[in-house]
């Protein structure tokens, strides 16, 4: 049984093309409300939006200054300077190159002692800020959102969670080796990112094909992370082509 909603698509021609028109989103956004409240995400996928995020700020066109940050996860264990540290991520291609106000920009924090409550305190925090107005994601190849693996329920808050082997596999390729990715990560759940008001989701590439068609026709299940954004009512999914060659057939 699929969702209530039908996830909004816009295909384009390729990375670059998808880049632009998130990057336009999140442009749109802000510019309607300069102190919006954005999600942000990490991963190979979202780097060029971010470029050119920071163009147009450098242009003197976007100002991020009133903006507020949530960012969907960290790895549990690496210190913000960690270079694969997702902190760090975001200091080098965004927070640091663009006009952000830093007490306004927040990631999980994967080092803390209590990592329950930390999760615990993140939700707060979302709260307070007064919500997610748009939360941008990317999507892993097993449909993973944030780090919100198979398994991962609709009811689920910002919390500790074990890397599946194919993610560790995956993103061993920012490491020097992979035994040096952590095992375990701090992200928004599932009930995290389906209270945003707004959800944007780019995919590109073909090994991203299949988890776009589960997310999108599949049925609402555990098993597909992704698939939960059916039930949310203002969600739309920015492809490339190759991302999205399994739609065609049961358009
Ligand atoms: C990572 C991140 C996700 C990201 C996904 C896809 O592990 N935690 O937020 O969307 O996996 O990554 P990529 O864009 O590099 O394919």
């Amino acid at each position: 049984m699929g969702g209530i909603n039908v996830i909004e698509l816009e295909i384009v021609a390729d990375h670059e093309s998808a880049s632009a028109r998130v990057a336009g989103c999140i442009v749109e956004q802000v510019r309607r409300e300069p102190a919006s409240v954005l999600g942000l995400a990490t991963g190979g996928t979202p780097e060029r939006t971010y470029e050119l995020l920071v163009e147009k700020v450098r242009a003197g066109h976007l100002s991020f200054s009133q903006a507020t940050t949530f960012n969907l996860d960290e790895y549990v264990g690496l210190q913000p300077a960690h270079p694969q540290s997702y902190h760090a991520y975001m200091r080098s291609r965004l927070f640091g190159e663009a006009d952000f106000d830093s007490k306004r920009t927040h990631l999980p924090d994967g080092t803390a002692d209590d990592l329950a409550k930390a999760g615990e305190q993140y939700e707060a925090l979302i709260a307070d800020a007064g919500g997610i107005d748009l939360q941008l994601l990317g999507l892993g190849a097993n449909g993973h959102i944030g780090f919100n693996e198979p398994g991962a329920t609709e009811d689920s808050r910002t919390r500790v969670v074990d890397l599946t082997e194919e993610t560790i596999a995956a993103n061993a390729r920012f490491f020097e080796a992979r035994d040096d990715v952590p095992r375990r990560a701090l992200t928004m759940g599932i009930a995290t990112i389906l209270e945003a008001r707004e959800i944007v989701l780019i995919a590109t590439g073909e090994s991203k094909a299949e988890a776009v068609e589960r997310a999108v026709r599949g049925p609402v299940a555990s098993q597909m992370p992704a698939s939960f954004l059916q039930q949310h009512p203002n969600v739309t999914f920015v492809l490339d082509e190759a991302a999205a060659s399994l739609l065609g057939s049961r358009a």
